[in-house]
């Protein structure tokens, strides 16, 4: 069983942990927080058993294989940066890291310590409705795409209140903002199904705060395009479309995926009978828990390293996406 360090004390961690139990891959020993009373009170939920309140003994004395990295978006570089230079497995949330310097580095590092590995939590590609679906979309043509990915934050009301400190999701200290929190499920999956594309356009709607609240981004291939509606100021329903031209690939959701329907040439519904369990982490930590317990597989070698290839890519695409409308970040002028 891989024994599991976490970093960040948030929701999402529980949820994590909650899917790592039932995966039976995963066993938590070691927690950091900012706080050692937040680690404790946080890891001895879970069985931990090692605290620190310091990254550096964290990652020196830790007894833990892989470390999950939930903290603001931001501050994922400087930690994958002494995950790998300490030798250990990295499950880092989305998006890994905010530009493609911080990405180039990270490249560096992982050739310069070849025990380390590196993965985007990207949960919505790793689920068993997006590997039904992708199978499917690699028989149509390509005729472009429209997502709707839009959420209300919890934190959005903040927001509008004017509360300091201005919540961290809509901050731009911490690369906060629609397109880096939602959108990148959309790049994950259109470049996982049809790789990069040949141009990019964003259209942000910003925040007082310095964040896009929503936006519409577009991504061209030749003559088709991909249109992605992301935002975090509003709920929409509208589901997600592959087209083919005469057929399309329907789905309820491009983050929480649970529904998907194809619809051939004569508009006939075929709906894909594949179930998601609620707690769709599960499946993210199943694959790679694979990849780190037969590392000398060549087919997960393989695997890992388009992994890897993907979320370099939809880190560039990201980014030029915010390059296309000069939406930019401190995070971006360390370079
Ligand atoms: N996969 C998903 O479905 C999903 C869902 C939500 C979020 N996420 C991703 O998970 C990551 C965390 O998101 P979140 O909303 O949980 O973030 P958050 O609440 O702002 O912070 C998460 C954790 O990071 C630590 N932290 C907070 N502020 C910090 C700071 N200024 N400096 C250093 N550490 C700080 C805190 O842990 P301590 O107090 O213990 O130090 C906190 O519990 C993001 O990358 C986000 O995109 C993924």
């Amino acid at each position: 069983m891989l024994k599991l360090g976490i970093i960040g004390t948030h929701i999402i961690t529980d949820r994590l942990l909650a899917a790592a139990k039932q995966s039976g891959e995963y066993r938590l020993t070691t927690v950091y927080s900012r706080h050692m009373a937040r680690a404790e009170e946080f890891g001895k939920q879970y069985g931990a058993t090692g605290f620190y309140d310091s990254l550096e003994e964290f990652f020196a004395n830790g007894d833990f294989d892989v470390v999950y990295i939930a903290s603001p978006n931001s501050i994922h570089y400087e930690q994958v940066r002494l995950a790998i230079e300490n030798d250990k497995f990295v499950i880092v949330e989305k998006p890994a890291f905010v530009n493609p310097h911080e990405f180039k580095e990270v490249t560096r590092l992982l050739a310069a310590h070849p025990k380390a590995r590196l993965f985007e939590a990207a949960r919505n590609i790793h689920t068993p409705l997006f590997k039904a679906v992708q199978k499917k979309i690699k028989q149509m043509k390509f005729g472009g795409a429209t997502l709707n990915i839009m959420k209300y934050s919890s934190r959005i009301d903040k927001v509008y209140e004017g509360t300091k400190p201005v919540p961290n999701i809509f901050n731009p200290e911490f690369a906060g903002g629609a397109i880096e929190d939602l959108g990148v499920y959309g790049i994950n999956m259109i470049v996982a199904l049809y790789g990069k594309p040949d141009s990019v356009n964003y259209l942000p709607m910003m925040l007082p705060t310095g964040v896009d609240g929503n936006g519409v981004a577009t991504l061209t291939y030749g003559s088709k395009s991909v249109n992605i509606v992301v935002g975090k100021t509003s709920n929409n329903y509208l589901g997600t479309e592959f087209y083919g031209g005469r057929d399309t690939v329907w789905l309820d959701n491009a983050i929480n995926l649970r529904r998907g329907i194809y619809y051939d040439d004569d508009k006939q519904a075929h709906p894909f009978d594949v179930k998601v369990a609620n707690n769709d982490m599960i499946y993210e930590l199943q694959d790679f828990a694979e990849i780190m317990n037969n590392l000398k597989d060549a087919d997960n070698e393989a695997r890992y390293q388009k992994w890897l290839q993907l979320a370099e890519d939809v880190n560039q695409v990201t980014y030029d996406l915010r390059q296309s409308c000069d939406l930019t970040f401190p995070a971006d002028t360390n370079y």
